[in-house]
């Protein structure tokens, strides 16, 4: 499904970023700029602005910004393909249907067929050969119904080399493709493969649509050293992080209740499922991921983690709080006894008591202050501080302005804390900007993060004349700011492979981290940036990022020179006058070089 580069910036080139925006904005000229209030954040004054010439928006009370496409994106709440999509129907042209992407099709569809093949296999292994039958019994006791083992499809890989290996060749599948989809290994001389899962329950792992992509297979018997659970590799279409056990079948369940039941393990979504709780998922193990959450907020937006009681289950519960408050989701936690899973409680007390327990939910504020004073006690004023630092630590993920004000409201009155305090702690809190929507790189605020900033706007802005002696010029660890570096080294790669800086590549780079294109587009707003002589602008730049990388070795030195002269020492009195020699010709270098360039 991927647009070619060339159609992207053609669809670019033929919008016009003043015209998207004015279907919700209401914008003024002012200068060369348009001005308007912003639609991402409430205000009274217009802080929001668009760069018709350059094609950018960036709005300086919120930091959003970024090109047309991020505005699509942002307003519409969809992808970076839809939008190039909605843009080009605009304007009127065409996206290519696709046909350079049959191969990368086939190859998927090769890869579903292997797993549904081996699925049909594992699932013929468990109810019709003997050596299924102890698998079989061992399911049954554990109390799962053969309904719930078809709706699951569960099955068993029988303790072979190359059980399927073997079936996967009367089905004229090839070995390479087998491996591609995970479900063979190489061996290690080189010479042929081995099934992956020899002797397990087998669950195969559906994507959203219901095609198999993957597998967890579980140990019959615990051995030494062969772990409980392995799952197939990842593949172009299982994607780890990307996918939940059980959403395929949950997914109607999770809509109707809007609600869903996150759990660890794959036995615990069956059994719930199984107990007429048909909105549960699992995230299989890992901690929850970015990607799960974002899945998650596509069915509902409640979510209630099911955990072990257990300190293990405490942690990935606490840990799941945040990703799921980073998705803008609501979150609440059931507390099950200490050392029992979800499936262990239904299978011990059924639903009943489990429907009790899911009616008396915990917010996240509750449950980590249950965990803090079941763990120390909030006996004295520091480990209430330090209660109160988690708590706002967790808060501050929290997207909506308005649900975070309460939770920090109700934060204050738990712990008796005045709330003027936990907001100023909130704010110190990286990552939040008390009232902002989403969290936006930090403000560039001292003079070496603006000449960072102001250099990479040059090398966005300056032309290609430029380029060249800005790389030989600097390097990667000049650059302090996170996000000035990376943009620093990802334009330098790109320069390497004869690409020229350009600030629209830069944006689809890094198309799927939002803070990062608004980063982009505030450094390119920049009023210094659009209202100074671009040549002047770029060498006072990289003369400040000089002078303070130099400053640092200087510093550092003159720490040295204290404790050496001391002891009559004078090593770092010469490393001292040599290093600002150094530094002094550098500078005359770099302004020749630019007074050539300038020339030229
Ligand atoms: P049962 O013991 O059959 O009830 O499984 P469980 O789901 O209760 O197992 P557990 O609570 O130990 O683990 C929860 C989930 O973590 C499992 O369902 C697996 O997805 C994953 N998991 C557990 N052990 C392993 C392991 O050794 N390796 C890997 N890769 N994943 C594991
Ligand atoms: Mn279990």
């Amino acid at each position: 499904m991927r647009i070619p580069d060339e159609k992207v910036q053609e669809v670019r080139d033929a919008a016009s970023i003043v015209d998207v925006v004015s279907q919700t904005v209401s914008l003024k000229q002012r200068g060369k700029a348009y001005t308007g209030l912003c639609p991402f954040h409430q205000e009274k004054t217009p802080s929001f602005t668009v760069d018709p010439v350059r094609g950018f928006y960036h709005c300086f009370g919120c930091g959003a910004g970024g090109d047309v496409f991020s505005f699509i994106m942002k307003m519409e709440k969809i992808g970076f393909p839809e939008a190039v999509k909605a843009l080009a129907e605009r304007v009127g042209i065409k996206l290519p249907t696709y046909e350079n992407d049959d191969a990368r099709n086939q190859e998927i569809e090769l890869l579903y067929k292997a797993n549904q093949l081996a699925a049909e296999f594992f699932s013929a292994c468990l109810w019709k050969t003997a050596e299924g039958k102890s698998a079989q019994q061992y399911i049954i006791k554990r109390g799962f119904q053969s309904r719930t083992l078809e709706t699951f499809q569960i099955g068993y890989s029988p303790n072979q080399w190359d059980g399927f290996i073997k079936r996967a060749e009367q089905a004229n599948i090839k070995p390479d493709v087998l491996s591609r989809a995970g479900l063979i290994v190489p061996r290690k001389d080189g010479k042929g493969h081995y099934d992956r899962f020899r002797g397990r329950l087998m669950f195969p792992i559906l994507n959203v649509s219901g095609r198999i992509v993957g597998f967890g297979g579980r140990v019959l018997v615990a051995a030494d050293g062969s772990p409980k659970y392995i799952n197939t590799s990842e593949t172009p279409v299982y994607r780890k992080s990307h996918i939940l056990y059980g959403l395929f079948q949950s997914k109607t369940g999770i809509r109707r209740e809007n609600r869903v039941l996150l759990v660890e393990g794959y036995t615990d979504m069956m059994r719930f499922f199984q107990c007429g709780f048909e909105n549960v998922v699992a995230s299989s193990g890992t901690a929850l991921t970015e990607g799960q959450a974002k899945l998650i907020s596509q069915h509902t937006q409640q979510v209630v983690l099911v955990f072990d009681g257990d300190s293990a289950g405490l942690r990935a519960a606490l840990r799941g709080i945040d990703v799921v408050l980073a998705a803008g989701l609501h979150v609440e936690i059931a507390a099950l006894p200490k050392g029992m899973d979800p499936d262990a409680f239904l299978f011990k007390y059924g639903p009943e008591e489990m429907r009790k327990c899911l009616a008396n939910t915990f917010s996240f504020v509750d449950f980590q202050l249950k965990q803090i004073r079941e763990r120390s006690g909030l006996v004295n004023p520091k480990t209430k501080a330090e209660a109160a630092r988690s708590l706002i630590n967790t808060a501050s993920k929290i997207r909506d302005p308005i649900e975070k004000q309460i939770t920090i409201k109700d934060i204050a009155e738990k712990l008796d804390i005045n709330e003027a305090i936990l907001m100023h702690e909130l704010k110190q809190t990286p990552g939040s900007e008390s009232g902002t929507l989403s969290p936006t790189p930090r403000k560039a605020s001292g003079r070496r993060e603006k000449a960072e900033m102001g250099l990479i706007a040059f090398l966005l802005l300056g032309g290609d004349a430029w380029s060249e002696l800005i790389f030989r010029t600097l390097e990667p660890e000049f650059f302090t700011g996170s996000y000035t570096r990376i943009l620093f080294e990802q334009s330098h790669a790109d320069f390497s492979r004869g690409l020229m800086p350009n600030a629209n590549h830069l944006m689809d780079r890094f198309r799927d981290n939002p803070q990062m294109t608004a980063f982009i587009g505030q450094i390119l707003s920049d009023e210094v940036v659009q209202n100074t002589e671009l040549s002047q602008f770029g060498l006072d730049c990289v003369l400040r990022i000089i002078e303070e990388k130099y400053q640092e070795k200087i510093d550092a030195i003159q720490k040295r020179l204290k404790i050496e002269q001391s002891k009559g020492d004078d090593r770092a009195k010469h490393d001292w006058i040599n290093t600002k020699k150094v530094l002094e010709n550098l500078k005359v270098e770099v302004i020749l070089a630019w007074k050539k360039n300038v020339e030229i």
